[in-house]
């Protein structure tokens, strides 16, 4: 496992919308530079942030309007990827275009669509309305990850590690000794796990108040390629459903390179959603969680890449999930033509000639 492919035709969370305003953001995506940033009436708009002339980074230029000109020399590259002209200078060069992604912006989440426009499906995304549900309460953050997205996945889809890499936060004997159920279907792969009557976890004791001894669900939901949405359950043993104390993390997997990932997260919960110390305190053990996740991957990625010979892996019946998810970002990367992550303006275009016809975006979408 020394190289994994990208899948391209999927969304990724690119940015929160609180992210992007009128200042141009960088943020490479997949191996590209992508330019992020709002236009006046306030749509978000993302292009390939290099300038078609000498691919200086357009993020370093200046938003005049809705047109970004380049900090180098003077091109003007409006918010459909089109140059309309250079600064002080009489002619617009013909076919200078960069590509714009595709995007949705949703419950504040920016989606960006890394491949083929035309197959830029909003429905393919999971249902995000508990991200603006007044009955909920979240933080959030981006987190760096110096590893590649697939160990990012398959860390997610077997959380037995809790009991391991997590023993004073959201980790006890129980989750690693409870059994899981999979599910699978289309670019999907789900498991659930119910722990009866275990002790509370230290986090869920101070987070909810429970004592000893509650059941807890533990339910993921992975949509691949980009993201995966644990619910989370805790309820005094005995207690029906829905009874009990909700929460939901939203994980926002982002290649960023070929090993390395932007690990966003959306951690909601439906209790107590006025009481900011407990947002704070949940805040920071979340991070404090991802960043045991973060140093065990870091150094797994060192592992995985330097592997010259190749060595048998092995696997138990908790692998199931990750194991389901890993054949199913290869499968969908083997339905990728190579044109599919990159269409558009990385299409090798004639150096004269009319300048392609866009592709109109699916409802819903901006840019493509
Ligand atoms: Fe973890």
């Amino acid at each position: 496992m020394t190289t994994s492919p990208l899948v391209s035709n999927g969304w990724y969370l690119g940015a929160f919308s609180d992210e992007v305003g009128r200042t141009l953001l960088q943020r490479w995506i997949l191996s590209r530079p992508v330019c992020f940033y709002r236009l006046r009436d306030g749509t978000v708009t993302a292009l390939e942030d290099r300038c078609p002339h000498r691919r200086f980074p357009l993020s370093l230029g200046r938003l005049d309007g809705d047109v970004i000109e380049c900090n180098y020399h003077g091109y003007r590259i409006d918010d459909r990827g089109s140059c309309v002209g250079v600064a002080e200078q009489p002619d617009v060069p013909r076919n200078a275009k960069v590509h714009r992604f595709p995007l949705l912006e949703r419950d504040g989440v920016i989606w960006i669509w890394t491949g083929d426009p035309e197959q830029a499906d909003p429905a393919l995304l999971p249902d995000t309305s508990w991200l603006t549900d007044p009955g909920w309460t979240h933080v959030k953050g981006l987190v760096p990850l110096k590893s590649r997205h697939v160990l990012l996945v398959e860390n997610l889809l077997d959380l037995t590690h809790e009991t391991f890499l997590h023993p004073t936060s959201i980790g006890n004997a129980a989750v690693a000794r409870t059994p899981i159920d999979v599910t699978s279907e289309g670019d999907r792969v789900s498991f659930t796990r119910h722990m009866v009557g275990i002790e509370a976890p230290p986090f869920y004791q101070r987070s909810m108040g429970l004592t000893s001894p509650v059941d807890r669900w533990q339910d993921g939901d992975f949509h691949a390629p980009g993201v995966f949405v644990l619910n989370i359950r805790l309820a005094p043993t005995g207690t029906e459903e829905p009874e009990g104390y909700h929460m939901k993390v939203m994980y926002g997997m982002t290649p960023e390179t070929g090993t390395t990932t932007h690990d966003f997260f959306v951690l909601g919960r439906d209790y107590l959603t006025d009481d900011a110390e407990l947002s704070a305190f949940q805040l920071q053990q979340q991070l404090a969680v991802m960043q045991e996740d973060v140093d065990a991957l870091e150094v797994q990625e060192v592992m995985v890449a330097s592997e010259t010979v190749p060595m048998t892996e092995s696997s138990i019946r908790s692998d199931v999930a990750g194991i389901r998810g890993r054949r199913l970002l290869e499968r969908m990367r083997k339905r990728e033509t190579p044109a599919d992550g990159a269409r558009s303006a990385d299409r090798p275009r004639p150096v004269s000639g009319p300048a392609p016809t866009p592709t109109p975006a699916p409802a819903g979408v901006v840019g493509g």
